[in-house]
């Protein structure tokens, strides 16, 4: 059965996209099959991962209307990692799910009885044919959130700077707290700073703060690399031994034991 993992941040730009890449990325590189959702509308992740679909089968895989081999597409890249790695890609047509929801309300009741459990209930008819399922949110606490949550085993939240205070996190956590108290009590969850800046004492305080309440893993810097292992899609693990960013992720993943 797949680990489900959810890379999940209510904001924007905090660095969601590029830990789903590095972390899909990096468990395939180890031989583990692996299933990325794109569940935003931007689709970056599906296009880093080399699939463009002009509109997205997402809400249809969801409702029941096509299967799951209509929404899986391979990945495409020039390195052998890419052959473990399957993506169900997003297009800006993601963006209409909650209206097609309701829109197909009576369908998702028979189906799941809740439109939060619609992901889980699709998850669990493939799940025997991946070791890891990786999805990829909006910036929003919208149904693509809330469903993942409550389909996954564990969630990453990347953290920014001035987003260190626990105010910034609360509704998220609020959110985590509602789904784990009801839909899926063995929900995990890890805080990951995204963005360090080392030369930044007031980071430091706000992080040792947060780390009074909550897990918050050891972090990855603000570093040049990691931009350019988006523009050029290649990941972290690729780039040479004097790479920051290929420590820090090789140090994260270790301690979150992936
Ligand atoms: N550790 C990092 N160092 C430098 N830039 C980063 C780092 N992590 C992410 N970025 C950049 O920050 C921007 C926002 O990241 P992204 O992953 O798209 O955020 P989100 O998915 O939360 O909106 C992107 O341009 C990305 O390349
Ligand atoms: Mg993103």
């Amino acid at each position: 059965m797949a680990k489900i993992i959810t890379v999940a941040n209510n904001k924007g730009g905090v660095g969601k996209t590029m830990q789903a890449y590095q972390l899909s990325t990096h468990l395939a590189h180890q031989g583990n099959k692996v299933l990325v959702i794109d569940l935003d509308s931007q689709a970056n992740l599906s296009t880093t991962l080399g699939v463009d679909v002009k509109r997205t089968m997402i809400p249809e895989w969801l409702i029941g209307d096509v299967e799951a081999e209509d929404v899986i597409c391979a990945s495409e890249g020039d390195h052998e990692f890419y052959k473990n790695l399957d993506v169900i890609p997003s297009s800006r047509h993601l963006a209409n799910l909650a209206k097609l929801l309701i829109l197909s309300e009576a369908e998702v009741r028979k189906n799941a009885g809740r439109k939060e459990r619609l992901l889980r209930l699709r998850l669990e008819a493939i799940a025997d044919r991946y070791d890891y399922v990786v999805i990829d949110t909006p910036p929003m606490l919208g149904d693509e959130l809330i469903m993942s949550l409550v389909a996954s085993d564990r969630v990453l939240i990347p953290t920014q700077a001035q987003d260190y205070s626990i105010d910034g996190l609360e509704e998220l956590m609020d959110t985590f707290e509602i789904i784990k108290d009801s839909e899926n009590t063995k929900l995990e969850f890890n805080i990951i700073p995204s963005m360090l800046n080392g030369r930044r004492k007031i980071e430091q305080q706000r992080l040792d703060e947060l780390a009074q309440s909550f897990n918050v893993a050891s972090g990855v810097r603000n570093l040049v690399d990691m931009q350019e292992s988006i523009s050029t899609r290649k990941p972290v693990f690729l780039m040479g031994k004097n790479s920051k960013g290929k420590a820090d992720y090789a140090n994260l993943w270790e301690s979150l034991g992936l």
